[in-house]
C-alpha cells in the first residue's frame, strides 16, 4: 500500500504531480511519500503494540536524515552497522538507548564511539569481536551491553546475496556454538550480556522462516536460562519483504500474530529491525528518457538514471516496476531500459513491455525507496541524485543534487604534480 497513484492518467505522489517535481528538481530524482512512510512505520508499531517492543529502523535501507527524523518522532529506534550510521541516527534525534549495532567488522573507533554514546546494545558476531569490545570497554571503565548474533541455519528463501542465516554465511555465531559463546561473554569483566539477536535475510515473503528461526532461538534461550543467564532483549532482525512484481508478502500484523504467542510468559523486550518494508514502496526514482535506439535485436530506452543511482537490477537482477509518469494510449514495445553508464550491466529493466515512450518523457521506477539512494555511488563521475519528500500537497527537498564540485571536494593534487 502506497500513495503513488494515477489521477486522470498522470502519476501523483500523494497530492503532487510527479511531472511537476521532475521539472522543478530535475532528474534522476528520488521522491518519497511521507504518509506512506508513516503508515508503514505505524503498521509495525501497532502490530507489536501488545508486547514490549522497539522498532529499530534499519538505517542501511535509507539513511536520509528527514526520514530518520520522522521515525524518531514516532518513537522509532535504529539498527546500525557503522559509525557513520550511528552519527546520522543520533543527529536525527534517535535516542541512543534505542540503537542496536550489528555488523561483522566493527572497528575500535566505532566501538569506542558507541560506548561513549551509550547505545542500547552491540549485536556481536564473533568471539574476537566480543573480546575486543571487552578490552575497549575496560579502558573506558564501562560495561558494554551485548547481544550475541546467532545464526540459526534457517533458509529464508530469498536472493543468495541477501540471505544471511545459513551456516555458510559470514554472519553471526553458529547456533551449536552459542552456549559456549554466551559462557565466554558472561565471563568477561566489562561485558554485560543482555540480549540475543538473529537476522536470517532480507526480502523474505513468508512468515514461516521467521517462525522457524524464532523457535530455535527460544530453545537456545531456555538453555541459557537454565545456566542462569537471563536475556532481556530479543532482537529478531529485519522485517518483511515487499511487492516488487507479483509477490504477496505478509504484513506486520501477520508477523506479530504468529510471533507474539511464542513469547507468552517470557519477560522480554522485542526488537524488530525493519528496513525495506517501511521505505521500499514509499519511494520512487524518477528518470527522463534521453534517447531511443533500435538495435538489431532489441529496442533500448536510454534514460538519465543509471546503475550508480539504483544498482539493485544490476546487482541482484532485481525487478522494479517501471511506470510512465503520464499514461498514454500507445502500443506496447519491448524495451531494455538502460542508463548512461559505460557498462553492459547498467540497466533498470530488461525486455520489459512498456507503452511506447518518447524522448523527454518521464518514467517512474517503483519500489526504489529501500537500498536505492543508499547504495548509490558517483561511478562515472555522476553527481548523486536529489531526494524530495512529499506530504499531502507540499514537497520538500531533503537532499540536494550533488554538484560537479562535490566530485572534487575531497581530492588533492600532491605538490610534485602541481
Ligand atoms: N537487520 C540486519 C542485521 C540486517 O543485516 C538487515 C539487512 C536488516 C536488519 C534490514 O532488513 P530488511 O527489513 O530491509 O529486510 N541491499 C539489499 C538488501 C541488503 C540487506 C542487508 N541487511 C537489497 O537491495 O535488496
Amino acid at each position: 500500500m502506497h500513495f503513488f497513484k494515477y489521477h486522470r492518467n498522470e502519476l501523483f505522489a500523494e497530492d503532487v504531480a510527479v511531472k511537476a517535481l521532475a521539472e522543478k528538481y530535475g532528474t534522476p530524482l528520488y521522491v518519497y511519500s511521507y504518509n506512506t512512510l508513516l503508515r508503514h512505520f505505524r503498521a509495525y508499531s501497532d502490530a507489536f503494540n501488545d508486547y514490549p517492543h522497539i522498532i529499530c529502523f534499519a538505517l542501511k535501507a535509507n539513511p536520509n536524515i528527514s526520514i530518520l527524523r520522522l521515525f524518531a518522532k514516532y518513537g522509532g529506534g535504529a539498527d546500525i552497522v557503522s559509525g557513520g550510521e550511528l552519527y546520522k541516527a543520533l543527529k536525527a534525534g534517535i535516542p541512543s538507548q534505542k540503537i542496536v549495532y550489528a555488523g561483522v567488522g566493527k572497528t575500535e573507533e566505532e566501538i569506542h564511539l558507541s560506548l561513549r554514546s551509550k547505545i542500547l546494545m552491540f549485536n556481536v558476531e564473533s568471539e574476537d569481536e566480543l573480546r575486543e569490545i571487552n578490552r575497549i570497554a575496560g579502558i573506558m571503565r564501562r560495561k558494554a551491553p551485548v547481544a550475541l548474533r546467532i545464526n540459526p541455519d534457517i533458509d529464508p528463501e530469498t536472493h543468495p546475496y541477501i540471505a544471511t542465516g545459513l551456516k555458510r554465511h559470514k554472519f553471526g555465531i553458529p547456533i551449536e556454538d552459542a552456549v559456549e559463546h554466551y559462557r565466554i561473554a558472561s565471563s568477561l569483566k566489562n561485558i554485560k550480556v543482555i540480549g540475543i539477536h538473529k537476522h536470517i535475510g532480507s526480502q523474505i515473503t513468508k512468515v514461516s522462516p521467521f517462525v522457524d528461526a524464532l523457535r530455535s532461538i527460544l530453545l537456545l534461550m531456555d538453555k541459557l536460562n537454565a545456566e542462569g543467564l537471563s536475556i532481556q532483549y530479543l532482537d529478531i532482525g529485519g522485517g518483511l519483504g515487499i511487492s516488487y512484481k507479483d509477490e504477496e508478502p505478509p504484513v506486520p500484523e501477520d508477523l506479530a500474530r504468529n510471533l507474539i504467542p511464542l513469547l507468552k510468559g517470557r519477560k522480554l523486550t522485542l526488537i524488530v529491525e525493519p528496513g525495506r518494508s517501511i521505505v521500499g514502496n514509499a519511494g520512487i526514482l524518477v528518470t527522463r528518457v534521453l534517447y531511443l535506439k533500435k538495435g538489431e535485436e532489441k529496442e533500448f530506452a536510454i534514460v538519465d538514471a543509471g546503475m550508480n543511482d539504483l544498482i539493485r537490477p544490476s546487482l541482484y537482477s532485481a525487478y522494479h516496476r517501471i511506470l510512465p509518469v503520464i499514461r498514454k494510449q500507445r502500443s506496447a514495445v519491448l524495451y531494455d531500459v538502460v542508463g548512461p553508464i559505460c557498462e553492459s550491466g547498467d540497466f533498470l529493466a530488461k525486455e520489459r513491455e512498456l507503452k511506447e515512450v518518447k524522448r523527454g518523457e518521464y518514467l517512474a521506477v517503483m519500489g526504489a525507496g529501500a537500498y536505492g539512494f543508499s547504495m548509490s555511488s558517483n561511478y562515472n563521475c555522476r553527481p548523486k541524485a536529489a531526494e524530495v519528500m512529499v506530504k499531502d500537497r507540499e514537497h520538500f527537498l531533503i537532499r540536494e543534487r550533488e554538484t560537479y564540485y562535490d566530485l572534487l571536494r575531497n581530492e588533492k593534487i600532491p605538490s610534485f604534480l602541481k
